[in-house]
């Protein structure tokens, strides 16, 4: 099974998300947002939980969404050779919120094939998916 994260990881990880989503700065939007990364048992510290949150901007453009903040967070941390098992995305205000399309990108970078992503859906179930099923034919730079 590609998502074999234990329910302990689960919960942390959307706890960790959570917290993270009180420090929401969005005037703007008012939509507060966390998100947890777990970091990859084969590589720089394993099991460690790093979270971020959505930083907007009075231009919009510049925002920072909660995925991006925290692997930023992580490297700042770990540093560059991070890799990332599951992430997990919430927000305070009840409402779906599945990773954007420049998130998805930000977070391959840092994925491995099996990497999970764990999402509030509409109704307010937990989704569980992969990065590889929400952005298949992913770009990645191959040059020669
Ligand atoms: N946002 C995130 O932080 N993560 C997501 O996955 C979706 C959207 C933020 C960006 C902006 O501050 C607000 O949510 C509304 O789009």
């Amino acid at each position: 099974m590609l998502i074999d994260l234990t329910q302990a990881e689960i919960v942390e990880l959307h706890q960790r998300a959570t917290e993270a989503a009180h420090n929401s700065y969005s005037p703007y939007s008012r939509f507060r947002v966390g998100a947890a990364i777990l970091l990859h048992p084969d590589a720089i510290q394993p099991g460690a939980v790093v979270a971020g949150t959505n930083v907007e901007n009075a231009s919009y453009r510049l925002t920072s969404c909660a995925e991006q903040a925290a692997i930023a967070a992580a490297i700042t941390l770990y540093g560059p050779a991070i890799r990332i098992r599951a992430v997990a995305v919430v927000n305070l205000n009840g409402a779906a919120c599945m990773p954007c399309g420049a998130c998805r990108q930000t977070i391959l970078e840092f994925a491995t094939p099996e990497t999970a992503i764990f999402y509030p859906s509409a109704t307010g179930e937990v989704v569980s998916t992969t990065l590889a099923a929400l952005l298949p034919a992913a770009f990645r730079l191959e040059l020669d």
